[in-house]
């Protein structure tokens, strides 16, 4: 959800101050690209340069640089934002937003910006209760600020109620979903595979491909992106799972024809990125297999096939998208597959295309749908080509 989106935190000055520290972490994991504005006050509690160094930006404290006379261009600051979160919101900040007083950066540029608005406020329980408080945020939620609301639990001052600041963790995933409810595929469900399989062979040995799990990661953080709440399952990968997707681990072909099937029948779209074993070994060894002969035989047994299980259970309205990996006679291969495994899209990866396959950041692609249709792409890093996945799938799903 917030992978490549840029946040800008402002901080006011309260003990809670000493979390933003965490929130702009939580922000830098997720993929996002942080900026932060402090108030004076704020100064006071957490240091700029600790936010500095997390946040990998200058921290903002001022309209202007006295010494230098440069201006930190507020309206700038509020159009470079895709979503910008004042944690901690103290009751001091939070009175003068709900009455348009711009006294320092942080309120000029909540009043220029244009992005949705998110405040955290943090106070002791009193303040928290108070009519004046409650009516200043009611009055920001009429103006369309978002208010995460403060946590009950241990205060500062010793008592104890409601006026925490949000665990940063909370705030990002209030902010997810309120920032999800305006996307294209909101409210819509995906289901990606990812990742090759391992077939066990003994208990140290498996068989396995080279597949590293990126394009169905990409595929997953796109939908996530749209916001659709987005299942990812994954083979064995070594890949970092952007936040915001349910991701299922497995190792097999079966472990994941069972955690697909069991979701599959919810899902608006699936899509069947997994480079998944066709085979496995018929009888893994419980012991490790010793070496004697020159020669070892080894029985293998055909795996489900995912994909095509999944057309054969399709219902209407939902998207099934598989790939095809070729090495030869590409686009009658690819139409072969799209037709017996009952998919909408296949998305086809020809070998012989340079920066394509296992292993690249870039892909080259050629999607076929089952009216017909078929659209080249030019090479593109492997999250532009999610982008024209997922794009071409929702496409599908409004014309179905
Ligand atoms: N697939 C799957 N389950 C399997 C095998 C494949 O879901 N057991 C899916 C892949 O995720 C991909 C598509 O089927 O979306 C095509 O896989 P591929 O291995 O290229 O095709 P196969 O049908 O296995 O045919 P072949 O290996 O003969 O090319």
């Amino acid at each position: 959800m917030f992978h490549g989106k840029h946040i800008l935190i402002g901080v006011t000055g309260g003990i809670a101050a000493y979390k933003s520290a965490l929130l702009v972490r939580e922000f830098i994991k997720s993929g996002a690209h942080v900026k932060v504005i402090m108030t004076k006050g704020a100064c006071d509690f957490i240091t700029p340069l600790t936010l500095s160094v997390l946040s990998k930006n200058p921290v903002y404290t001022e309209l202007f640089v006295p010494e230098t006379g440069a201006w930190n261009n507020h309206v700038e600051l509020g159009l470079w934002a895709d979503a910008y979160v004042i944690a901690p919101a103290t009751a001091h900040s939070l009175g003068k937003m709900a009455g348009g007083i711009s006294d320092n950066l942080l309120l000029a540029t909540y009043l220029s910006a244009r992005c949705p608005v998110f405040v955290a406020p943090a106070m002791d329980l009193d303040m928290y209760e108070h009519p004046a408080t409650k009516g200043n945020l009611q009055r920001l939620g009429e103006q369309g600020v978002h208010v995460i609301p403060a946590e009950n639990g241990e205060l500062a001052s010793g008592l104890s109620g409601e006026g925490r600041m949000a665990e940063p963790a909370h705030i990002l995933d209030f902010m997810a979903a309120r920032l999800a409810e305006g996307l294209a595929l909101y409210g819509k469900k995906a289901l990606v595979t990812a990742g090759p399989t391992y077939e066990p062979l003994d208990p140290v040995r498996f068989i396995g491909n080279r597949s590293t799990g990126l394009m169905g990661i990409e595929i997953a953080d796109r939908f996530a992106a749209l916001g659709a709440e987005t299942t990812l399952v994954i083979g064995p990968s070594h890949l970092p799972v952007p936040k915001g997707i349910r991701t299922v681990r497995v190792e097999t072909a079966d472990e994941m024809a069972r955690e697909v099937f069991s979701r599959s029948g919810e899902m608006d779209f699936l899509v069947c990125a997994a480079a998944v074993a066709d085979y496995r070994p018929m009888h893994p060894s419980t012991e490790k297999i010793k070496k004697k002969e020159d020669t070892l035989d080894i029985q293998l047994i055909k795996n489900t096939d995912i994909l095509s299980e999944l057309g054969k259970r399709k219902r209407p309205g939902q998207v099934l998208v598989g790939f095809a990996l070729e090495t030869e006679n590409e686009e009658a291969n690819a139409l072969g597959k799209l037709q017996r495994k009952n998919a909408d899209m296949i998305v086809l990866n020809s070998l012989r295309q340079e920066g394509a396959g296992f292993g690249t950041p870039t892909n080259k692609i050629t999607i076929f749908d089952s009216s017909g249709r078929r659209e080249d792409f030019d090479r593109k890093s492997k999250n532009k080509v999610a982008e024209d996945i997922v794009n071409k799938a929702a496409g599908l799903a409004s014309n179905a």
